[in-house]
């Protein structure tokens, strides 16, 4: 975090970063037809924006508690309930590596806390990716075999990541 900016200035550049990156990240995928997973669902926010922008694609969210504004909340078949630790590897018997786009926005305030369950579901995200598949996360992501991209207009150097698989 640099000195001068405030919380308020930081949460600015991560949502404007969030969109920015969704945005890119949904335009390169829209060829493919392979699920999405939204890892995080939160308010739903980001989730009524993928909505809103992907066509011909089912949206899975995994969420251990869904809590989300009436408007953006999941038809129950696409709920994937649960901790991510565990279903994550229970779904790559389910869905193989198929998704075109994987969304995670998981973290909380403690930076370092993020950074370490990070470490911990980057192996567990890569293998659900398909050939050309793309992640895009509002944390540091730690992937063998994908490549980060660089950040599309209007997103800022480390409040989003961008990856290919
Ligand atoms: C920051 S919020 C997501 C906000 C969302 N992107 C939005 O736009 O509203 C993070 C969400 O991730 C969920 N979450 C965090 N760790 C998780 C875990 N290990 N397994 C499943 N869900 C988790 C929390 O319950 C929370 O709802």
């Amino acid at each position: 975090m640099s000195d001068h900016q405030s919380r308020l200035d930081l949460f600015i550049d991560r949502m404007v970063s969030q969109r920015a990156c969704l945005d890119f990240a949904i335009a390169q995928t829209a060829h493919m037809t392979g699920p999405v997973f939204e890892l995080g669902l939160g308010n739903g926010r980001t989730y009524h924006h993928m909505v809103r922008h992907i066509q011909g694609r089912p949206i899975y969210v995994f969420e251990r508690a869904v809590a989300s504004h009436p408007d953006s909340t999941p038809p129950e078949d696409l709920v994937i309930l649960g901790d991510v630790r565990n279903t994550l590897p229970a779904s790559v018997a389910r869905f193989g590596a198929s998704a075109s786009l994987i969304h995670a926005d998981l973290g909380g305030h403690n930076r370092e806390k993020n950074d370490k369950f990070a470490r911990f579901v980057s192996p567990l995200i890569e293998p659900l990716l398909a050939p050309g598949g793309m992640m895009v996360s509002s944390d540091r992501m730690y992937f063998d075999g994908m490549s980060e991209l660089p950040l599309p207009q209007g997103a800022v150097e480390g409040r989003c990541f961008v990856y290919q698989r």
